[in-house]
């Protein structure tokens, strides 16, 4: 973490070393990051919770990112999310029974002309349905 301590930028760059090392922001990283660059627990929770990237538990392995910024709202993200939600029997922000898959939602993964847009793990999808998530999960109903 000395790496860090009094440059410009450091929260942020602290916070995605800990997130690449363990997967995942854990609460007492804050205090941690906050002590380090110099700066309050508040400030490092704001840009904790700004970047929707930064996480503060383990992901899934499977994570499906389903863009809901505007041009993909406008392109059906709404109908994509509910159709999720009926098919796979999954919610935005919650991981399936198993453990096994997550939804997470995202704004803008620089796909708008093709929305709604998705990522599955590394995948990226265009005009998303949920029988295109479903191949790029490697399921084949
Ligand atoms: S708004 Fe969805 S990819 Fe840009």
């Amino acid at each position: 973490m000395s790496q860090f301590a009094d440059s410009e930028g450091s929260v942020l760059r602290a916070l995605q070393a800990i997130q690449e090392t363990f997967g995942y922001v854990p609460d007492e990283a804050l205090d941690t990051v906050a002590e380090v660059c110099n700066v309050s627990r508040a400030e490092v929770y704001g840009v904790f919770t700004y970047y929707s990237d930064l996480r503060s538990t383990l992901p899934a392995p499977n994570v499906v990112r389903v863009c809901i910024a505007e041009a993909c709202q406008a392109s059906g993200s709404d109908s994509l999310v509910a159709a999720i939600r009926a098919e796979l029997g999954l919610d935005v922000h919650a991981k399936s029974r198993s453990g096994e898959t997550e939804i997470a939602p995202v704004f803008c993964l620089g796909n708008c002309a093709l929305g709604p847009a998705a990522l599955v793990n590394d995948r990226l999808l265009g005009r998303t349905t949920v029988a295109k998530i479903r191949a790029a999960l490697g399921d084949p109903r």
